[in-house]
Order: structure tokens, then sequence, then C-alpha cells
């Protein structure tokens, strides 16, 4: 630490590394990068002419064995993220590493138990649950405002960018994945994905659906091969829906006061009939702040005052379980994958479990 200030080293500083170097900077009075990583130099330059001061490097040795460094940041890709994370935190390093979390369950749960082994923070960047309009829905359900929320669909789509390493299910699904499960405080208890390839063997499109421990149902629809950039998420409640559009600049979330009901009792199918509520739509003000700063911010106050992150190893591992059920789902096109209470998941037909993941 250089006076009260934390030290940040990034290591990637591709698309996404900037954002966070940015963030990082700007907390002037918390901490202060010193020190990014790249293994591309024309990388590296970009972010010298940008902030001077700091030290550049292409080795990641160079990151985990400086004793200028307090926080390790890694904004490479998820291939990388396991290696990276685990030697940050055997360097005794507090780590936040980007979404998602790591390839598999099991290499979650070692960079959990590692970081409460030397009493590290481990957080994952599931940079939505910083937003502020999802906290603001989060409120709403917690309130009662919408009843009970009775399922929530999600649709993620754009054109590219394609990732190399990855499906789009483990690129943009962990965004949903994490808010759907910070809005339901449920646990995933099992998983349906299909999905098609049609440019470099790795599906850009699937569909996914959830089931939850608590009853309540999910949908996820990503796409690398879609003309429109869509961020919609509907929240349907037993009282009230929620439309979240994260592609709007001020007028993201929409409540309306819409429900269905179906009659308390009937004697005859005659009497049956559902009665529809229309009431009205409401826009709330929602003051915004950049997700990435809170929680840059936020993981300062854990190292700081030893909160518990609100997206720690254990909320990156909750949602690479799902992502991992899902693979598998889609290996047997689209078959029903069970996921149990502590984590493991396994191929289920017609009832019968077929496969061990
Ligand atoms: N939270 C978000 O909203 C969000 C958004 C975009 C990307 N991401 C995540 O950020 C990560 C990076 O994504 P991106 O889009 O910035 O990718 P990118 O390819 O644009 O950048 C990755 C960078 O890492 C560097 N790199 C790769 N291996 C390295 C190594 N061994 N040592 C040093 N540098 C190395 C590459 O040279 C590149 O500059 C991914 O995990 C992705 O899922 C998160």
């Amino acid at each position: 630490m250089a006076g009260n200030r934390l030290r940040v080293g990034v290591v990637g500083c591709g698309y996404w590394g900037p954002n966070l170097i940015r963030n990082f900077s700007n907390l002037t009075e918390e901490c202060e990068v010193t020190m990014v990583c790249d293994q591309d130099t024309l990388r590296l330059n970009h972010v010298k002419r940008l902030y001077p001061w700091v030290q550049t490097t292409t080795e990641f040795n160079d990151v985990v064995g400086s004793d200028q460094i307090d926080i390790v940041v890694i904004v490479t890709p998820v291939s990388t993220h396991y290696d990276m994370a685990r030697r940050s935190l055997e360097a005794g390093k507090h780590t936040l590493v980007e979404k998602p979390m790591a390839r598999s369950t099991e290499e979650c749960d070692r960079l959990i138990r590692l970081a409460e082994a030397k009493g590290l923070v481990l957080m994952v960047d599931h940079t939505f649950i910083y937003s502020s309009p999802v906290r603001y829905a989060r409120e709403l359900i917690e309130q009662g405002a919408l009843g009970k929320v009775q399922y929530i669909s999600s649709r993620r789509l754009n054109l590219g960018l394609f990732q190399k390493d990855i499906n789009v299910a483990w690129d943009l699904a962990p965004h949903d994945l994490s808010i759907i499960m910070f809005l339901l405080d449920a646990e995933p208890a099992g998983v349906n994905c299909q999905g098609s390839c049609h440019l470099n063997g790795q599906e850009d499109v699937i569909n996914m659906s959830i089931t939850f421990s608590n009853g309540s149902f999910a949908t996820i629809h990503n796409s690398w091969l879609d003309p429109n950039k869509i961020r919609e998420m509907t929240i349907v409640g037993s009282k009230k829906m929620v439309c979240y559009d994260d592609t709007q600049p001020n007028e993201k979330i929409r409540i309306y006061d819409k429900r269905v009901e179906a009659p308390p009792h009937y004697d005859t199918y005659a009497e049956f009939h559902f009665s529809y509520h229309y009431g009205d739509v409401v826009t709330p003000y929602i003051h915004q702040a950049e997700p990435l700063k809170v929680e840059c911010q936020h993981l300062i106050e854990c190292i700081r005052d030893g909160k518990t992150p609100l997206t720690g190893g254990r909320d990156g591992m909750k949602v690479v379980q799902i992502l991992e059920a899902a693979s598998l789902s889609l290996r047997h096109n689209g078959g029903h994958v069970l996921i149990d209470p502590a984590g493991n998941h396994m191929l289920e037909r017609a009832g019968h479990a077929l496969h061990a993941a």
C-alpha cells in the first residue's frame, strides 16, 4: 500500500481492460494503477499514451512478482483466468477476475479455497450487479411490489464480437445469469440449452431455460448473429411486471401495472374465465452511476473493511455451474440437466439420470 492507497495491476488491456484502468485510476483517493500488463505491445503503447506514469510490461510474472501491487485485475480471455488468478492469489494479491470466473466449477472451487486460505479478497466482475436499474428492480422485488416473481426472460443479442475460445453462452449469459440470480436470490435446479453454430464451430446463438429451487423459471436468448443490439429483461410478477431495457439512455425500467388472475373458485367450465388487469405504466427516475466505478469502490471497501464481496468467488462459481450444465445440455440437444444443491450436474432423460457430468 502506498500511504493509504491500494496499488492496482491490470492484466489485459484489449477491449474491456481500459474501462477498469480508467475507473481504478479515477478513484484517486483510494487507489492508483501502478502497472498494466498485456502481451500485445500495441495495446500497452495505447495505455502508456493515456497514463504515461503507469509501468507497462508484457510479462504476467512482473505483476505477481511486484511488491508495488496489492490488487491484480485479470481482464484476459477466459482460458487464462484460472491460471492467472491462482498465481495472483498465491503471490498474496487481492484478485478481481473477469466473467466468466473460470472454465469449470472445479477451477472456481480451487480459487475460492485458495483465497480463503490466504485471507484475500477474490471478486468476479459481474458488472450489472452494480448497476442502478438492476438494483432498483431487486428493491421492487424485495418490497413485494411485483408480487411473486413467476418468471424472468432475458435477451442479449448483437452482431459479434465473435470469441475464439468460448461460445456465445459463456460470453454473454454470465451477465443474464448473474442478474437473474441476484434478482431471484435462489439456487438453480435445472438447465436446458439448445444452440447452433454458423461460423467458427462455437455456438453463436443459444436458448437456455433454467428452473430454480424456489419454483421460479428463467429463459435466456443470446446471439452474436443479430442485426440489433438488444439488452432486454422482463420480470413477470403476480401483481406487476417490469421491463428493463439497458440500451435506453434514461428510461431503463418500466413498471407495468398489469396482471392476469384466475378465478379463486368455479363450479362449471363456463364460469372459468381469467380476469385481465390493465393499469398505469410507470417509468421511475433512477439516479445512474457507472456500474464499474461502483464495483471498483466496492472492491476497495471489501479489502479495507473486511466486507464480503457482492460478487465474490461463490457467485462467480454459481454462474459457471449453470454454464457447465448448459454446455452438457447443448451436447445432448437440449436435454434437461439437473443441478443439485452442491452444484453437481447430471443429464436427465424421461426422469432417468443417464450420464454424470
Ligand atoms: N464485464 C463486462 O461487461 C465485460 C465486457 C467485455 C469483456 N469482458 C471480459 O473481459 C475479458 C477480456 O475480454 P476483451 O473483450 O477485453 O478481450 P480482448 O481480446 O479485447 O482483450 C484481451 C487482452 O488480453 C491480452 N492477453 C491475452 N492473454 C494474455 C496473457 N497471457 N498475458 C497478458 N495479456 C494477455 C490480449 O493481448 C488482449 O489485449 C473476458 O473475460 C471477457 O469475458 C467483460
